[in-house]
Parts: C-alpha cells; sequence; structure tokens
C-alpha cells in the first residue's frame, strides 16, 4: 500500500466511525436512557413537543437527581429531526423569592407549551403545587414568552372555575349537586359515595374555591381553539375546559368526563373526526393499565375502550400491556400525520433518570388505536 493509498485508507475509516457515531447518536432506544447532543439523559419529563418553523421543541419537568420537588424549572430541548437533541436550558426558571408561587422547591408538573397564531406568543400551563404543601393546592400555572426556548414570564396560577358550573348541567342537576356533602363520607368507594360523586358532590365542595386541578394535558383544534384537561376532584374526575382565544385564561365553558374514573395523565389527540383520550390510572409513579375514551366531539359524549396496548415490552423487562409497559403517558403528538404516543418510565428514587418511551400509534381495522411495543427511533 503505497501513502496516498494509506491515508485514503485512513480517511475511509474515519468517515465510517464519524457517520456510525452520528447514526448512534440520533438512535433512542425505548427502555434505556437518551441522550441529547452532549451527551447527557434528556431531562424533560411530563412534557410536550410543539413544532414552530422547521424545530421541534421538546419541554418537560426538569428533576433533580434527588427529591420529587423542582429545583430549576421547566426544561427545553430543540431538534431538527425528532432525534438528535439539543439543551436549550431552563424555559421557564423557579423564583428565589420565598412565597413566591414557583418558589424553588414548589413542585411544577405536566408542563405544556401552545403556540398563539394570533398573538404570536408562547404560551405554557403547568400543574403547579406550591412549596412545603404536598399535593394539596392543585393548581394550573400559566406563563408566556415571545421565543420558543424562552424566557417564560409565570403570569399566575389558579384553581380553576371557581363559582362556574359545568355548561352541560341544567337547573336540576345543580340542585342535586347542591344537596351533597362531601364532608359527611368517612368512606370512599362504597356504591353511595359513587352515587353522590356523580352528582359533582366534589363540585359543588370546591365551587367557592375553584376546581382542582393536577396532571393536565392542552389540545388545539384545528379551529385553533385551545383546551386544558385535567384531573380534578380529587383526581377522581376529568374537566375539559376551553380556553380564551389568547390561550392566557379559561372562557368558563368546561364539563366533566367519566366521574368518579380516577383517570391521570390525560394524552389527547383527534384521528378522522373522533377524539381519542388515553389516561392512567391513580398509582402515583407506579404504572397501571391505561384507559382509552372516544368522542365525536371535546364535550363528549364519551365512550371508554379497553386499553390500546397490546403484547408485552420486550426491551423493558417483559413489562406487559396492563402495565402500560411500565410508563404512564404524557403527551400525543403528530410525527408525519402520525400520531405518537409519549410516556415516562418513572424512576421515583431519582426521578431525573426517568426514561422516555415514544411508540407509535396504529389501529385495527376498526379504526381503534392499537399501541405495540417498538425498540427503538
Ligand atoms: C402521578 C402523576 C405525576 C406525579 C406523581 C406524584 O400519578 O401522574 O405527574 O404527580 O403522581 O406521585
Amino acid at each position: 500500500m503505497n501513502k496516498t493509498q494509506r491515508t485514503k485508507n485512513f480517511a475511509l475509516c474515519c468517515m465510517v466511525l464519524l457517520l456510525s457515531t452520528l447514526s448512534q447518536a440520533q438512535e433512542h432506544v425505548n427502555g434505556q436512557l437518551w441522550m441529547d447532543t452532549d451527551g447527557k439523559h434528556i431531562n424533560a419529563h411530563g412534557g410536550n413537543i410543539l413544532k414552530y418553523g422547521n424545530t421541534y421543541y421538546w419541554y418537560g419537568e426538569n428533576r433533580p437527581y434527588n427529591g420529587g420537588s423542582t429545583e430549576a424549572g421547566i426544561a427545553v430541548y430543540s431538534s431538527a429531526n425528532l432525534k438528535s437533541w439539543k439543551n436549550e436550558g431552563v424555559a421557564l426558571a423557579t423564583s428565589m423569592k420565598a412565597g413566591h408561587d414557583i418558589e424553588r422547591g414548589c413542585i411544577m408538573e405536566r408542563p405544556k407549551v401552545l403556540y398563539n397564531k394570533k398573538t404570536k406568543k408562547f404560551v405554557m400551563l403547568f400543574h403547579l403545587e406550591l412549596k412545603g404543601r404536598g399535593y394539596e393546592a392543585a393548581r394550573v400555572g400559566f406563563a408566556v414568552s415571545d421565543s420558543p426556548t424562552g424566557p417564560f414570564q409565570f403570569l399566575r396560577s389558579q384553581r380553576i372555575h371557581a363559582n362556574q358550573w359545568p355548561f352541560d348541567m341544567d337547573e336540576e342537576d345543580i340542585k342535586a349537586a347542591k344537596q351533597t356533602d362531601a364532608s359527611q363520607w368517612k368512606e370512599w368507594w362504597n356504591d353511595a359515595w359513587r352515587k353522590e360523586v356523580n352528582k359533582g358532590m366534589y363540585l359543588w365542595r370546591d365551587m367557592k374555591g375553584g376546581q382542582m386541578s393536577r396532571d393536565m394535558t392542552v389540545y388545539v383544534d384545528d379551529d385553533g381553539k385551545a383546551y386544558h384537561i385535567t384531573s380534578s376532584q380529587e383526581n377522581l374526575t376529568l374537566l375539559v375546559s376551553e380556553l380564551t382565544d389568547d390561550y392566557l385564561d379559561f372562557t368558563g365553558k368546561y364539563n366533566m368526563v367519566a366521574p368518579g374514573g380516577q383517570n391521570e395523565a390525560p394524552c389527547i389527540f383527534k384521528h378522522k373526526g373522533t377524539y381519542w383520550l388515553i389516561c392512567s390510572g391513580c398509582t402515583g409513579w407506579s404504572p397501571n393499565e391505561a384507559r382509552m375514551f372516544s368522542a365525536k366531539s371535546i364535550w363528549g359524549p364519551w365512550k371508554q375502550h379497553p386499553t390500546p396496548f397490546v403484547g408485552t415490552a420486550t426491551g423493558y423487562n417483559n413489562m406487559p400491556a396492563n402495565k402500560t409497559f411500565g410508563a404512564q403517558g404524557t403527551f400525543i403528538y403528530q410525527m408525519n400525520g402520525k400520531p405518537v404516543f409519549m410516556a415516562d418510565i418513572w424512576n421515583p428514587r431519582h426521578l431525573s433518570q426517568s426514561l422516555h418511551l415514544w411508540l407509535p400509534i396504529e389501529f385495527d381495522k376498526e379504526g381503534t388505536p392499537v399501541i405495540r411495543w417498538v425498540d427503538k427511533w
């Protein structure tokens, strides 16, 4: 081999090595850590993806390695191809001011960012728990930014729909709800208690101070109207609420979905005119069987279906479908017109190390969503 050939071979080897490193960097294996372009696990949990221009933005909970509260805030990553993710830092930072709603040490969960075409602003909604108060505040937070990577400016946090009844409850329904009394039920889960929950017992209990809002998502419909879907009433009942045109407030129009059904982690998408809502049950960080609902209108009526998950997580301890492969959903986004289910495999000991799981949503012959395990992206 002469010198020129040796140089050529060396260049070729370098090229092959570079290409294989690049393709490795871009590959995400479900059930394993997902690295960003700095080689660090993507610390964006319970969040969503927003496409703006030709760039995808991934927002999520930036979690510390130890502890369950929020230290930094809400993270944002960017990508041109949904594979190589660049850490863009903290989009919404916690406050160092004592007593501030988002004081460092509060709990910020399930952030979702929307782009408002009319105002040209990026709007973030998230679940907020006040510092030192566990999960009792149950508020939704609003923040806004001119740029997708922030810095987002915190606007306020609140309970929702104080002194407002769901639009689909008539006078008789309201009268029945007003006759309930949550304080008298020392024992839950019996038929008589369930009946009262269906009547709106917790709605009535929280009427004055506003309804609780914990796990949440947002959805922008084809007409640009946005909706907030949240786990309310002690995580018993979902509320669907319409947002104002600027996405910075609620219009006051809302209704209940599956009262007493204990649905959390709501994820929604529309396919051929049908809205599909995929939720989890309420078992904290531990996985459970996903629930699925469909409706022809965002206001229901919602029909319940069996879980869409089938098979086992061959790449993650063979976790079964009835445990959602060990994960809990966070968002459904459309990748080239095809819905993808985004989920977290929580690691409650080290929340920052929680894994990401993205699975394509397929449809059976009847057009019902089916979610199977795939190894990688
Ligand atoms: C889960 C919920 C998470 C977090 C966790 C706390 O059920 O989906 O967002 O709130 O409980 O235990």
